[in-house]
């Protein structure tokens, strides 16, 4: 496995309607940075984005609890119709991917993990990877794993930012604020560790603070995150499997969240890039 798409290639049944959308879920809006890419990347392919914002935030929960979580959104998107399944979420990607590929075959599923481990590992070249993410990925591993699976050789430093998910949910990207937070959880990772050469971004939410990150690292250090390497592995796979759109069809995306509508429009329009129309959230329920 070289670009972060899945290995596991059971087929589908013949006959499958490639004008399917593809299910993506996260969390709550943090995935829409991951939707994002995936619709500049295949501007052709629906989109079905769930953002289960009841329960949000998972970075926080336990991995049994996320797990859960995650079957059940899964599940939602699965029996919608679906002909693909994106983790749009890394602290769910951390503890659910193998599970719903097994529970879900033979809908193939990706994660952000695999793809941003392939991001830091082409970027590096000390070979010493920072990672940020939430508590929940930091303290699952994840991102060790399979940075280490590609680079064995590779030092991986690991360190849990959970207050710039609130930040970037607040809209908080710069200012004094920011940047002392900032540099509260960076300063003492670089210092302990200067060789690092390569700040991955394991939390979707975390692209949205790019510029005060990247104002609080030396400027040798790249910062990569997962989402555009998610959206070329999706593509690859999606051509391997021969399951790619055979036009363009409207609506590109459909939205549904588990909570709050007009939040989801206001702060996921940061996220996506582009307005949302709260009229356009579908509200739905996971647990009936
Ligand atoms: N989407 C989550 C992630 O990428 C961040 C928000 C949360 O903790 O739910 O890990």
């Amino acid at each position: 496995m070289t670009d972060g798409s899945p290995a596991n290639t059971s087929a589908f049944p013949a006959g499958i309607d490639l004008r399917l959308p593809i299910g993506v879920f996260d969390s709550g809006v943090g995935g829409l940075t991951v939707l994002r890419a995936l619709r500049e990347r295949l501007p052709d392919e629906r989109f079905l984005y769930l953002g289960d914002t009841a329960r949000l935030p998972y970075g926080t929960k336990s991995g049994d609890s996320v797990l859960r979580y995650s079957i059940q959104a899964a599940q939602f998107l699965v029996q919608r119709g679906i002909k693909y399944l994106v983790i749009a979420c890394n602290t769910a990607s951390s503890v659910a991917v193998e599970a719903l590929r097994q529970r879900f075959a033979p809908i193939p599923v990706i994660g952000v993990i695999e793809p941003g481990a392939v991001a830091g590992c082409a970027s590096s070249r000390s070979g010493q990877i920072g990672v940020i993410a939430t508590e929940g990925t930091v303290q699952g591993g994840a991102y060790q794993q399979a940075i280490g699976r590609i680079r064995p050789e590779f030092a991986v430093v690991a360190e849990p930012c959970s207050l710039f998910v609130s930040l970037a949910e607040e809209g908080w990207t710069d200012g004094p604020i920011v940047e002392a937070i900032v540099h509260r959880y960076l300063d003492p990772m670089f210092a302990a560790h200067p060789q690092l050469d390569t700040l991955l971004l394991g939390c979707t939410h975390f692209p949205l603070l790019l510029e005060a990150l990247r104002a609080a690292v030396d400027p040798r250090v790249a910062i990569v995150d997962s989402a555009a390497t998610t959206a070329e592995a999706l593509a690859a796979d999606l051509a391997r499997r021969k399951l790619g759109a055979p036009g363009k069809f409207e609506p590109a995306i459909s939205l549904m969240a588990t909570d709050g509508p007009q939040r989801f429009a206001r702060v996921g329009s940061r996220f996506l890039g582009r307005p949302v129309d709260a009229r356009q959230v579908e509200l739905v329920d996971l647990v009936r």
